[in-house]
């Protein structure tokens, strides 16, 4: 039997109510922040994401789902959207309109990663993305609306964690520093950080191995190292964040697995869990337009796992609005009100209410039966007698009762009774 690909799964009807909680939630917050919906291709080249995210990042090293076409060219499924995002302000020369443009996605993400709980090969984010502004006041608003989007779920389990990790000007010499920290541990890292050590010395102050995190907590410091600018930024950063009253706390370890970022970086994390399970997080990248053949153009942006968002709904006990459902079973006594039941059904649907009828020789008691799993409010029944009357039998489900109403007042009845 086939199953779903690993690391894949379906989203029964039965989710469906989170999902949609959760997407009209970010649409409604997008709106109350001024961001507008962009989508883009389920593929790129692939040289965007490995030129954007980094050589020696995990995402590039053993995440894309990068294949050949028919036409010999190499393109990846999306691996997160913040160069798709960036490839499109550059494409259709956003830069001309008012600045910060701000834009927002939903949108299948692929990662070859080790599924888990919360961690799959095909995931779905909420991803903002605010181009052409590096006032760290911008930061704020955007961390600001990352906090109230988690809010407005209902969540309370979460908190905040941000950070600078400096610019083209500080971060070498900070690097220098770090890397001879580690070369004095060399023996003491994990297989990986030796890597890391050579190639992203940066990344070895997240490594979730006990003995690496001992020596990364004990490190040197890139707050320390950053420069006047970098270190004026930040301060400002958390000054707007103490005016919006949202807590934080600074975790000098915080760097992030994407190379394109500068200055703030921050994560948000629910209360109970480690690293591996972020719900969110992003940072700035003021280097990659340039990167990818814009203008020197700073940005920042943000991206919210919705699987990890609604697995903590679920944990934090918080009820989400059932969709509503069929309104309406019509149900009928063979052949002779079949044809008058589809008539009805067609009728309601025409002035906007969800109706169906019945299919198949079932009798009357499997219809209603029907009606009762489908959890429709009306079934409403026809015999022979009703179509010789111009009138229908309509059962209230909810409490079993039944009236005859007249074929010509049913549209009008159920929308008074709803
Ligand atoms: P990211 O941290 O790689 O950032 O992913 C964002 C969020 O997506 C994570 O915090 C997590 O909730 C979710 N996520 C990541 N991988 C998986 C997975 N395998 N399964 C389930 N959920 C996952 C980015 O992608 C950046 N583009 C964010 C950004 C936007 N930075 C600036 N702008």
């Amino acid at each position: 039997m086939y199953q779903a690909a690993r690391g894949t799964s379906d989203i029964l009807p039965e989710e469906q109510p989170y999902w949609h909680y959760v997407e009209q939630k970010a649409a409604d917050i997008c709106r109350l922040y001024g961001y507008q919906r962009i989508d883009t291709p389920i593929f790129e080249d692939t040289s965007l994401f490995s030129r954007s995210a980094g050589e020696y990042s995990d995402i590039v090293q053993k995440e894309m789902y990068t294949f050949e076409d028919r036409g010999g060219n190499s393109l990846t499924l999306k691996p997160e959207g913040t160069p798709p995002v960036c490839r499109a302000y550059i494409q259709h020369g956003l830069s001309n309109r008012p600045q910060p443009v701000k834009l927002y996605y939903i949108t299948p993400i692929f990662r070859y990663d080790r599924p888990q709980a919360g961690r799959y090969r095909q995931h779905y984010q909420f991803g903002c993305e605010a181009i052409g502004e590096a006032d760290a006041a911008l930061d704020a608003e955007v961390i600001e609306m990352s906090w109230q989007f988690f809010k407005s779920l209902g969540l309370t389990r979460f908190s905040l964690q941000i950070n600078s990790i400096g610019c083209k000007q500080c971060r070498p010499g900070y690097l220098v520093e770090l890397t001879e920290y580690y070369a004095g541990y060399r023996a003491e890292l994990c297989k990986d950080c030796k890597t890391r050590l050579e190639k992203n010395p940066l990344r070895l102050l997240d490594c979730k191995q006990a003995g690496c995190q001992r020596l990364a907590d004990a490190a040197p410091r890139n707050l320390d190292y950053l420069c006047f600018e970098c270190k004026e930024h930040f301060s400002n950063l958390q000054k707007y964040l103490e005016i919006l009253s949202i807590p934080f706390e600074v975790n000098h370890r915080l760097v992030r697995g994407l190379d394109y970022y500068t200055r703030t970086v921050f994560e948000f994390q629910p209360e109970e869990e480690g690293s591996q399970s972020t719900l969110g997080g992003g940072g700035r990248y003021d280097y990659l337009i340039e990167e990818l053949g814009g203008k020197p153009t700073p940005g920042i942006g943000l991206a919210i796992g919705i699987e990890r968002t609604i697995l903590n709904l679920k944990k934090e006990n918080v009820r989400v609005p059932i969709l509503p459902g069929l309104k309406v079973l019509m149900t009928n006594v063979g052949e002779e009100t079949r044809d008058e039941s589809m008539k009805i059904a067609a009728m309601l649907r025409r002035e906007g209410i969800s109706a169906t009828s019945t299919a198949g020789g079932k009798n009357l008691k499997a219809q209603l039966r029907q009606a009762n799993s489908l959890g429709v409010r009306y079934a409403i029944i026809i015999g022979e007698n009703e179509v010789k009357t111009g009138t229908v039998t309509v059962r209230d489900m909810a409490d079993s009762s039944q009236k005859t109403v007249p074929v010509s007042d049913l549209v009008s009845f159920i929308k008074k009774e709803a």
